[in-house]
């Protein structure tokens, strides 16, 4: 389509000129001149002033109704770390048309959605009842602002907080920052779903004086002949239960090898002290990131660890030779019991596994 295809007045001004002297019709007259400019604009609908606007009573409504929504949110907030404490994690409840529901999650998440809802609520309706509702259209400015503009910025922003009612209409306002305060509280009470601290636990394990050392592979208690020189021997210690809730946990920082090595050959005198008959116990897990050591070289008395090739020397006090890990491995101090079976004479001094438990 060309614009000789348009119809004249639907061109602009200097286009219908011309297309009008060169096709002989009549030009439109441009804007101004007398004629209706095509393209005006209509500009903002007239305002229409709302109940809260000519109606004092009725501003006071909305008002009440904007501060009992920010107070509803409140006491959600609180309800919700009522909730928490309240409500054991395991609790099931019938609520329709859910059904069995657990309690906790149920109750935590009404109240937090209403504590939020009822923030979004109360400004809305803030907004719409009570903030001015006049339309401005402003033309597009330099990004710069002089120093006049930052004065009429400041100008409108006192006028907005009188329009508002922000700084007159205190209810709303304190009851607003009540609720915008209260509910990030909630956030901080998730913070305990982290878990329990550790507290001492890392530090000990299930090794005490006169517990016997079990063989893994076959659970009977170890005896010193059990355990021949160039040997890899795994221990648990004796009452472990297998059915309990952390028997990985307790298992994981129990587990312990045995080699025995020429009591002439041991570097280390406190290695010798701790040993029983040149028959040594030391953890089973990596001091580096906690993977549990299994490769023996029987000639060096090394063990190696799979998982970053750290490599330790059993004949010296389980000395790091080789690889990242930072510590040595800890030492169990065995002996003898009356039956004969080997025992362990404490738990170990130090925690065992990985270095950034940090040893005290
Ligand atoms: S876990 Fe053993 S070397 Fe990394």
């Amino acid at each position: 389509m060309s614009s000789q295809d348009i119809p004249e007045e639907n061109l602009p001004h200097e286009q219908a000129a011309a297309h009008g002297a060169a096709g002989g019709g009549t030009a439109v007259t441009p804007h101004g001149a007398g004629s209706a400019d095509p393209f005006a604009d209509p500009g903002l609908p007239a305002h229409k002033p709302r109940i809260q606007d000519i109606d004092e009573a009725a501003a006071k409504r909305s008002e009440r109704t904007v501060a009992f929504l920010f107070t509803l949110s409140m006491l959600a907030t609180v309800g919700f770390i009522a909730c928490y404490v309240i409500f054991p994690i395991d609790k099931i409840v019938y609520i329709f048309p859910f059904g069995h529901v657990s309690a906790l999650n149920f109750s935590l998440g009404l109240t937090l959605g209403i504590a939020l809802f009822c923030i979004g609520a109360g400004a809305v309706h803030w907004a719409r009842t009570l903030m001015s509702d006049a339309e401005v259209a402003d033309d597009r400015h330099p990004i710069e602002a002089s120093p006049e503009v930052k004065a009429q910025v400041m100008a409108d922003w006192r006028a907005g907080n009188e329009e508002s009612g922000f700084g007159r209409r205190k209810l709303i306002r304190n009851t607003m920052f009540g609720a915008m305060a209260l509910v990030p509280l909630s956030g901080v009470v998730l913070l305990r779903d982290l878990g329990p601290l550790p507290e001492k636990k890392l530090r000990s394990t299930l090794w005490a004086k006169g517990k016997q050392l079990i063989n893994m592979n076959t659970n009977e208690p170890l005896r010193p002949e059990d355990i021949t020189v160039g040997s890899l021997v795994f221990a648990s210690p004796e009452g472990l239960d297998p059915h309990a809730h952390d028997w990985q946990i307790q298992m994981g920082k129990a587990a312990l090898m045995l080699v025995r090595i020429k009591p002439e050959d041991i570097k280390d005198k406190r290695e010798l002290d701790w040993s029983h008959d040149g028959i040594v116990a030391f953890s089973k897990v990596c001091t580096h990131v906690g993977c549990p050591i299994s490769l023996y070289e029987q000639q060096t008395h090394h063990v190696l660890c799979p998982c970053h090739q750290s490599t330790f020397d059993l004949s010296d006090g389980a000395r790091v030779i080789f690889g990242p890990a930072g510590h040595p491995l800890p030492q169990l101090k065995i002996g003898v019991n009356a039956e004969g079976n080997l025992e362990a004479l404490g738990d170990f001094e130090e925690p065992v596994g990985a270095a950034f438990w940090e040893r005290g």
